[in-house]
């Protein structure tokens, strides 16, 4: 009796063994703990044998089948890991790189935006950001183009919906929230958290409501600087705007300007450049931006003292400059993401 238990015990052990899927497992066990198992049968004959005998095989029949529930346990443990493996996969080593997708470059905006800042920081400017969602205060007001300025008609823009609420950006009584239409918002930003002196740019992306062509886009970038210190004059401001175009373009690159009004900056020029270097460029004087000396109304909203500091700004487009550099004849190829455009300024 006692060999058939154990014989038994080795047959339990082979048949599960044997198993590779849940349902042969199912059906294995059933053969031996079924109602009609073989190693229930064994048990019923416990009732046909006499008393004196029933103990030891009780004995031995619990041993079997503490036995046979620990190989019971172990298949259905071999097969749960096996299902998790083969959902899994095979092994793989996360730190390894993936030779088939290719690598991804800078879009031709960032890399000109990078080469700007590069430029600027090497003669101490610092990079500083704002938020592209921003106040009536901060994009005109504190900029000196109050509400019935005409000025503020020119960059008529997206308000956002009076109950939306931007919990980061502070909001005065009955201002209404905005895409900011220029990226001169962070000069207004900048002053008020640091005394001057203070030398920044800070490119961003600005939006108008303007319809799309080859030269609009209702979404474009900027570059925006302001320096203010003692006895800042525009001598510095063209000094700054020619070392700008002479480290993009070649020490030929020449700048001028053009009078011109911004509420903000007084007096207020166009900047144009000149390359007549390059051929592409040819001898025509370039527009590129706005520029001019901080207007004391500024200093005024933000607490600078304009009797003892003077500072100048400007501010020009991001897209503007990549395509006169590149040639690029439409703004629109710069938001379409199409990767025959894209790859022409790849770098490798
Ligand atoms: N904010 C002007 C624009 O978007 C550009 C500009 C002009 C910026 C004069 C300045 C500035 O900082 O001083 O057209």
């Amino acid at each position: 009796m006692e060999d058939t238990l154990k014989q038994l015990v080795e047959q339990a052990r082979t048949s599960i063994a044997a198993t590779a899927t849940q349902a042969e497992y199912e059906a294995a066990k059933a053969r031996i703990v079924g109602p009609n198992g073989s190693f229930t049968e064994l048990r019923k004959q416990i009732g046909t044998l006499p008393k004196e005998q029933r103990p030891v095989f009780g004995k031995l029949v619990n041993e079997a089948k503490q036995a046979i529930e620990a190989v019971l346990d172990e298949g259905r443990e071999r097969l749960r890991r096996a299902e998790i493996e083969a959902r899994i996969g095979p092994a793989i080593d996360p730190t390894l790189p993936l030779p088939e997708l290719p690598q991804g470059t800078f879009h031709l905006l960032t890399q000109i935006r990078t080469e700007l800042c590069s430029i600027m920081r090497k003669v101490g400017f610092t990079i500083a950001e704002g938020p592209e969602v921003d106040t009536e205060w901060f994009c005109f007001d504190a900029l000196n183009t109050p509400s019935d300025h005409p000025a503020r008609d020119l960059q008529d823009t997206y308000y956002l919906n009076a109950k939306t609420s931007c919990g980061n950006i502070l909001q005065r009584a009955d201002e209404r929230y905005l895409l900011r239409t220029h990226t001169s918002t962070v000069q207004i930003r900048e002053m008020l958290k640091t005394p001057p002196p203070i030398r920044i740019v800070s490119p961003g992306r600005c939006y108008r409501r303007d319809t799309a062509d080859a030269t609009h886009s209702a979404s474009f970038c900027q570059m925006e600087c302001l320096a203010v210190d003692k006895g800042i004059s525009v001598k510095d401001l063209k000094a700054i705007l020619d070392y700008i175009f002479q480290s993009l373009l070649g020490k030929e690159a020449k700048t001028r300007f053009r009078p011109h009004f911004f509420p903000y900056t007084e007096p207020s020029f166009e900047v144009d450049f000149y390359c007549g270097h390059l051929k592409r460029l040819g001898k025509d004087w370039v527009e590129i931006g706005g520029c001019g000396m901080v207007d004391p109304a500024v200093f005024d909203a933000v607490g600078y003292d304009s009797e003892l500091y003077s500072g100048y700004a400007f501010g020009f487009g991001i897209e503007r400059i990549a395509m006169i550099l590149h040639g690029v004849d439409d703004i629109r190829y710069f938001y379409q993401n199409d990767l025959r455009f894209l790859r022409q300024f790849a770098q490798v």
